[in-house]
């Protein structure tokens, strides 16, 4: 089925795992081209095993499933799956997290990840229109050493990474301990997100800021339940990449139409919309687009904004070259046709 013109508006995706872009068919190729077998008789099985009680449940499916993950090659083919679906979807520049201390876990290097992910994203804006930016994650229940350690196997590839995230499960693994790493990654000139208050409470969102420095926050879902939060966020402008789907199916909400999104954008957040890990959560970003639309009555003006914010929040700030990309995007999302269609 074709995706309403709506959910293809002109974006930008920033809040997005490439190993959460796997679809179950391309597992299961990159298994038999592994040698590896799967635990799941074929895609439809796999597919019944998305249905996930809370963020512990989805990683641990989420950090199994990567074993089909060794190859440059393999890398590559996951980036470029998920491009080509991205372009469907109004994706016009995206800013793509990888988990490296995933990968070398099971003995797949940094050079392996970076150089196959990148050989997908050199030709991006040629085979799909769209501008890409690579940023590394740390594991925030792994150790600060690893992090350090990881941060240190990046170096060769730096050109190749704009900056770094942190992400895994959030409860009890607060951004404090990775005060080092942030500091030593900010001195190498990388830009700086982390996920805080997915499932943590604002105190996560409150350590990120003040602790790691960073520049957006990746969820920042529970803000509102803190108004100086809120007034801190919005004076700085500091963008949070919601991701309702993933709420939904992680169930930190219950319902879509309970998403906190609206209330956001009326606090004078600078909000925008993404699909974290869209082959296990039902949806790519313009879905996500689509189903806040219905389900949160967002007008046409509002998803116009959710676009535009998603340029501004980006890293498009970093050179003449880019700004000028950004402003051509921002532009694509003022012309865009939206008042004769009616979803
Ligand atoms: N890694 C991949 N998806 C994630 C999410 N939604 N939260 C934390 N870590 C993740
Ligand atoms: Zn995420």
């Amino acid at each position: 089925m074709s995706l309403a013109p709506l959910a293809r508006i002109p974006k930008a995706e920033l809040h997005l795992h490439i190993e959460g872009t796997l679809e179950p068919e391309l597992a299961f190729e990159l298994a038999a081209r592994n040698g590896i077998t799967l635990p799941y008789a074929d895609t439809e099985e796999l597919r019944k095993a998305y249905l996930f009680a809370d963020l512990q449940s989805f990683l641990d499916l989420y950090y199994s499933l990567m074993a089909v993950l060794v190859t440059e090659d393999d890398f590559e083919a996951l980036a470029d799956a998920y491009l080509a679906r991205a372009a469907e979807q109004g994706v016009r520049h995206a800013e793509i997290f990888f988990d490296p201390q995933a990968h070398a876990a099971r003995g797949v290097e940094m050079g392996t990840v970076v150089e196959g992910l990148h050989r997908a994203l050199a030709r991006s804006e040629a085979r799909h229109g769209i501008s890409t930016k690579l940023i590394m994650c740390f594991l925030r229940d792994r150790s600060a050493e690893s992090a350090m350690e990881t941060l240190e196997a990046a170096k060769p590839y730096l050109d190749r990474i704009v900056g770094i995230g942190l992400d895994s499960a959030e409860v009890g693994n607060p951004a404090s301990k990775f005060r080092e790493v942030y500091e030593a990654a900010g001195a190498l000139g990388l830009r700086k997100v982390a996920h805080a208050g997915e499932e943590g409470d604002p105190s996560y969102v409150w350590e990120a800021l003040d602790i790691l420095g960073v520049e957006r926050v990746d969820h920042g879902l529970r803000s509102l339940e803190d108004p100086e939060l809120v007034t801190r966020l919005v004076r700085d402008r500091i963008p949070l990449t919601l991701c309702p789907l993933s709420n939904v199916r992680l169930r930190t909400i219950d319902m879509l139409e309970d998403h906190p999104l609206v209330k956001m954008m009326d606090a004078g957040l600078l909000c925008t919309v993404n699909s974290d890990d869209p082959s296990y959560f039902g949806g790519y970003v313009g879905d996500t687009f689509h189903a806040v639309h219905e389900a949160l009555g967002i007008d046409h003006e509002r998803v116009r904004e959710l676009a535009r914010n998603s340029f501004v929040a980006s890293f498009l700030d970093g050179s003449a070259e880019d700004e000028a990309l950004r402003a051509r995007y921002i532009a694509e999302v003022e012309a865009y046709e939206l008042d004769d269609i009616s979803g």
